[in-house]
């Protein structure tokens, strides 16, 4: 089976830095993705500071797993940069993927915060992390060293699969 079938939510991480050049191979990952019309509208806010990660780890209920991270990679979708600015999420969306299965295949441990489209939640990232008016938030993705094993439910469900009409 392939990196997908290991991939899991990491929201523990050891206190131990991800060294600059593994947070480098997430970000070539997460540019490598498709995107419509090949317009690769994504840009990414790299961030360690404590301070700064406990900040955005209170922005919202989930968002707690931030506190404890290495590294907090914001993705953000540049709508001066997207041709079809309604494919945008869907481009984010396949970048922000890219990055969770290279994080995997390193033996890194991530999750993915959910912001956009909620508002108030993107309105703060905005403020916090100077992001301009053409910019959207998109998530945040908690990046560290594992600090547990967790387990993989395998979903496939043949219920959700219908052949030739629905
Ligand atoms: C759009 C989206 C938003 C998410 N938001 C959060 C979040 O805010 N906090 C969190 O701890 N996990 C969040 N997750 C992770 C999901 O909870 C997780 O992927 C799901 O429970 C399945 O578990 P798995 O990733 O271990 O397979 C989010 C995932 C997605 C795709």
């Amino acid at each position: 089976m392939s990196i997908i079938f290991e991939r899991k939510s990491v929201r523990k991480f050891k206190d131990e830095k991800v060294s600059d050049e593994l947070i480098t191979r997430l970000l070539k990952a997460g540019m490598q993705a498709p995107s419509s019309c090949n317009s690769q509208p994504w840009e990414f806010i790299v961030v360690s500071k404590a301070e700064d990660k406990l900040a955005i780890s209170k922005m919202h209920q989930f968002a707690k797993p931030a506190a404890n991270a290495s590294h907090l990679i914001i993705t953000v979708g540049n709508l001066n940069e997207a041709k079809v600015h309604r494919m945008i999420d869907q481009d984010l969306g396949a970048c922000n993927e890219n990055i969770l299965l290279q994080a995997t295949h390193e033996g890194l441990g991530a999750v993915w915060l959910g912001f956009h489209p909620i508002e108030d939640r993107t309105l703060k990232l905005k403020e916090y992390l100077d992001i301009p008016d053409y910019c959207i938030p998109f998530s945040v993705i908690c990046v560290g060293w594992p600090a547990h094993d967790g387990e993989v439910k395998l979903r496939y469900d043949e219920n959700k699969v219908h052949y030739d009409k629905y």
